[in-house]
């Protein structure tokens, strides 16, 4: 099944239409997950091996503003400037473009704005590609659903499917071969007290790729076999500490599950590893915070970056033990 055959599914007759505005602009927010997607078993489509659980970062995330151009090419450009076609960024969005074009063929100007680093392990490529999908919504006037909107976000990026809600928001697997059962959906659950802290560590752009990590891991890693079953103990683990307001179960299976995702890397082969220095340093020094009696967790992701999970209660705490830290209230407005 290819990208487009979805795109035709999901829009139909829709596909030949002519935008209906010659400009759109879309907001999605990033999403961290607590159990990590790691692995497909589809990479034209994105379809993961596993479902996975995230927590969306209501304010933080990608504005999208989609303009209709008299051009041959489309023009590309991030927090204000141009970026060159023949970039990686470029030709993702491009290629991604080409699947809703319209009759006739249609150029478009991406002026997207992050208010969070690029590709530094903070899901922006989750909230580009899902404020991308929902500014071409508002372009064309399709007025899919949330669910249709999440599977056109996921064959951008895989994590992108969980970007168009709030809150906490679980991908489910699915089995289909089209993948139209893998897509998110937002849990009712909200937790107004939980903190997520973005630790900055070094915000460089990564050397690997999300995409190319995890298949070298599910290629390579012994260890890779493993983790379909820590997912499926983890995700109902993180689903009830969620509904029972159980911060330490969470905190404690978000982490675990992620040092999982990181061990398994180690032991791909040639070996990856996104920890620097700083990053094990800073993980040290909160499991010595916790041992000390402060409920602080970690998750990480594909990037040397951390991010801290603690309840506002202890964030005053948290705050005075790591400087540059940006505190986050996923469900205060
Ligand atoms: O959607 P991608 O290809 O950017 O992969 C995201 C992978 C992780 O962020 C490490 C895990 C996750 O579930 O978001």
């Amino acid at each position: 099944v290819k990208k487009i055959d979805v795109v035709r599914a999901i829009l139909g007759e829709r596909v030949h239409w002519a935008p209906k505005k010659s400009g759109a602009q879309a907001f999605a927010p990033t999403n961290i997950a607590l159990c990590k997607y790691w692995g497909k078993r589809d990479q034209e489509l994105n379809l993961p091996i596993n479902s996975s659980l995230s927590v969306s970062l209501a304010g933080k995330g990608t504005v999208t503003a989609l303009n209709v151009i008299a051009d041959t090419q489309d023009l590309v450009s991030f927090n204000g400037k141009p970026v060159e076609p023949g970039l990686k960024f470029s030709r993702r969005i491009v290629e991604f473009l080409d699947l809703f074009r319209g009759l006739p063929a249609v150029r478009f100007h991406v002026d997207s704005s992050a208010n969070i680093p690029l590709a530094a392990g903070l899901a922006s490529s989750a909230s580009g590609f899902a404020a991308l999908v929902l500014a071409l919504d508002q372009l064309y006037g399709w007025q899919l659903s949330q669910s249709e909107l999440s599977i056109l976000a996921r064959l951008g990026s895989g994590s992108a499917c969980r970007s168009l809600w709030n809150g906490f928001v679980e991908w489910q697997v699915g089995t289909q071969a089209d993948g139209m059962d893998s897509r998110g959906s937002r849990l009712p659950e909200v937790w107004p007290e939980f903190c997520v802290g973005l630790l900055l560590l070094n915000t460089a752009e990564k050397a690997l790729s999300s995409r190319e990590a995890m298949e070298r891991t599910k290629a390579t890693s012994a260890l890779y076999s493993l983790w379909p079953a820590k997912v499926s103990a983890d995700l109902p683990v993180i689903k009830e500490a969620i509904v029972a307001r159980d911060f330490p179960l969470l905190g404690k299976t978000a982490e675990s599950n992620a040092l999982t995702m990181h061990a398994m890397m180690l032991s791909a082969w040639p070996p990856i590893s996104y920890f620097l220095p700083e990053t094990i340093a800073a993980m040290q020094k909160i499991w010595q915070l916790r041992q000390d009696g402060l409920p602080l967790y970690f998750t990480q992701d594909a990037g040397p970056n951390l991010k801290l999970l603690f309840l506002q209660k202890d964030s005053d705490s948290v705050r005075s033990c790591f400087t540059n830290l940006e505190v986050l209230q996923p469900f205060v407005a």
